[in-house]
């Protein structure tokens, strides 16, 4: 039976900042940020967004009445989380209306942890072929003001729905996984920003990606040959690219080339959007898919999945036939395009406009905010949504 991706959607919030500004406010050579880290716009999320309302928004516009009835499991991958406890997957599940016996939950490990999910999905279909999955991977990225990670930050979600005989990607059986305990990057629980060891994270996750594809090689007797695109999770998109061309050196050029090609439709979305942490591998696949003009049903894609601290898996997929047709581009250009972009001074007042830890009662005005699904404050500790699509 196949199993894999059936649709998939995403949301980013309506304003962002132009990398090339805050180059200049930092006072740094803009093609530092816009060739070296290969990043144009950063996404940045009003107070009216957070984790769960950007998953749901993410979701809304994809789901039929038949999914909603159908999806009976649905995993939320993040970590930018709002409650220790509370898996944000109840939240998003009562704000779509999604059935009651669904099993609800929430999964971490840094930015891997949506894979993960998948992987669970596809056991939960084999043993229940008639259901589906939702997936939600959502993140605000966040490293403080002026630090080195800053021009790696974004916010954004992406939903996909698992199930049986899938419209876009059939997962395939193998795939290849590490861990191993490292400390490239983390966020104690007392702390809001991300604390990272920049250069070592970017050895850590080439290293990971290097020993997988030679562990999946071995496994399958694949070559580059096998596959149409290799994609990565991309926290920035020079950090896929570095990744991909550490294993090219010996590939014959036709190859290369491909897989270079294929890379660059592939980081589209995220040198746009930023860094969405869980959800970033899963942006880029769709970058790839509603972006190309030349991968046919059949082709293979290789999705590279790295969680800091760390996590590492290979995977891979089949492109399945008429995939185009089960795609979300229109919906997607059109949220992209009305995006408004903001000053470097307005995105500083917005990131230093929190509400502080432990406030009970706030009101948020989201009037402003053009999402269907916003977050709009909080009475007596307990977060307060509206869905003013329904
Ligand atoms: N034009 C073009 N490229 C330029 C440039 C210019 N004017 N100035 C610098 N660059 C290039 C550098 O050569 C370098 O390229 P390379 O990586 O191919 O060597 C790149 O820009 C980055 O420069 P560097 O001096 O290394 O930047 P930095 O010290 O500010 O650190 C990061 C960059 C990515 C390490 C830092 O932003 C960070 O820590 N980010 C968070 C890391 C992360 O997300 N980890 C994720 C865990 S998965």
């Amino acid at each position: 039976m196949k199993i894999g991706i059936d649709k998939i959607g995403f949301y980013a919030p309506d304003m962002y900042v132009d990398t090339e500004d805050l180059a200049h406010a930092r006072g740094v050579e803009p093609g530092k940020f816009t060739v070296g880290i290969g990043q144009e716009k950063m996404a940045v999320a009003p107070k009216t967004q957070d984790a769960v309302t950007l998953a749901a928004n993410a979701a809304n516009n994809i789901l039929t009445k038949e999914d909603i009835e159908s999806i009976d499991y649905i995993i939320f991958a993040t970590e930018t989380g709002i409650d220790h406890s509370k898996a944000a997957a109840i939240y998003v599940q009562r704000l779509l209306g999604l059935n009651d016996y669904a099993r609800s939950i929430e999964v971490k490990q840094a930015c891997y942890s949506a894979t993960a999910g998948v992987q669970m999905a596809r056991g939960h279909i084999a043993l229940n072929p008639d259901s589906k999955v939702l997936i939600l991977a959502s993140d605000i990225s966040r490293y403080g003001l002026k630090t080195g990670g800053e021009i790696t930050q974004g916010a954004g979600a992406v939903a996909m729905v698992i199930s049986a005989d899938p419209h876009v990607l059939a997962i395939e059986e193998t795939s290849v996984y590490k861990t191993e305990d490292a400390m490239d990057f983390w966020r104690p629980l007392y702390s809001d920003y991300a604390y990272v060891q920049g250069k070592f994270s970017v050895d850590q996750y080439i290293n990971f990606f290097q020993d997988l594809l030679d562990r999946y090689k071995e496994k399958t007797n694949r070559t580059f040959k096998d596959f149409s695109s290799i994609l990565f999770h991309l926290p920035y998109t020079k950090m896929g690219l570095k990744a991909l061309k550490s294993t090219l050196e010996h590939a014959d050029e036709e190859d290369r080339e491909r897989l270079l090609t294929n890379f660059d439709v592939s980081k589209r979305y995220n040198a746009i959007v930023g860094n969405i942490y869980t959800g970033s591998l899963y942006l880029s696949l769709l970058s790839l898919l509603e972006r190309n003009t030349t991968i046919n049903e059949g082709e293979r894609v290789g999705l590279f999945s790295y969680g800091s601290g760390s996590v590492g898996e290979f995977l891979t997929g089949i492109v399945q036939p008429n995939y185009k047709d089960h795609l979300f581009t229109d919906q997607h250009d059109a949220m992209l395009n009305k995006r408004q972009k903001i000053s470097v001074e307005q995105y500083e007042e917005m990131y230093e406009d929190k509400i502080p830890a432990g406030e009970g009662n706030v009101e948020l005005d989201a009037s402003n905010d053009p999402a269907p699904i916003r977050f709009t404050g909080i009475k007596e500790h307990m977060r307060q949504y509206e869905n003013v699509s329904i």
